[in-house]
């Protein structure tokens, strides 16, 4: 399972590289908004330098066309570049048209399987589910994401799938026990999957039993 993080902060995105497991990135322009970003491509040059793996960049163009124009330009910033595009009959057209051109596309705001079954026809290299949205509206995110699983094994789809809106790391493991192929995880959910109240109590005991034996032996 490859895990990217769901920011545009470079600082969370330098922490988690330095973790060793840092499989790609995923941005959103609300993401971008939240760093003061306004015109993306020095922040997405920025953001591809700090890792090899796939930087998802949002195109903000709704018709085809300006989306083709958009995503070839955004794609241009750098080799591992992988053009976001909402899934909506445009973005399908210009997925369509991206993939022919040999660039990878995010299909993303993707709630409902057949959403997701649309984008692997189109040729998208990646689906983002958003499992979180999904839960807030009192719908069962993971579902979602277990049925597209279903649907791509079926036909042999090699659409990676992406679990996005990811909440809690209830939604990691679920997701990694269905064979989601990855997962965009915010920085905070990160930090939590790591951490466990019996390691800290087990790295504390260890500390003072060694404190405890070296004052013995002076
Ligand atoms: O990157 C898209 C997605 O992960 C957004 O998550 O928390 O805004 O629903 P959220």
């Amino acid at each position: 399972m490859k895990f990217f993080i769901d920011t545009a902060n470079l600082d969370e995105i330098k922490k988690a590289a330095s973790f060793g497991f840092l499989d790609g990135v995923t941005t959103n322009p609300s993401l971008m908004a939240r760093e003061g970003v306004s015109h993306q491509d020095d922040h997405i040059k920025a953001i591809c330098a700090l890792t090899a793996g796939p930087v998802s960049a949002e195109v903000l163009a709704t018709d085809t066309p300006a989306m083709i124009e958009e995503g070839r330009h955004l794609a241009g910033l750098a080799p591992n570049v992988a053009v976001k595009l909402p899934l909506t009959m445009e973005g399908l057209a210009a997925t369509s048209v991206l993939a022919e051109d040999g660039l990878k596309v995010n299909l993303t705001l993707v709630f409902s399987p057949l959403q997701a079954l649309l984008a692997a026809k189109a040729g998208a290299a990646f689906v983002s589910p958003f499992v979180g949205r999904l839960d807030d509206v009192g719908h069962d995110g993971l579902e979602l994401v277990e049925q597209i699983m279903t649907i791509y094994g079926n036909y042999g789809f090699e659409t990676e799938v992406i679990v996005a809106s990811v909440r809690s790391p209830q939604h990691v493991l679920k997701s990694a026990l269905l064979g989601a192929d990855i997962a965009t995880i915010p920085f905070n959910i990160i930090r939590q999957l790591a951490g466990h109240p019996l390691t800290d109590k087990g790295v504390a005991a260890f500390l003072a039993d060694h404190a405890q034996a070296a004052q013995a032996v002076k």
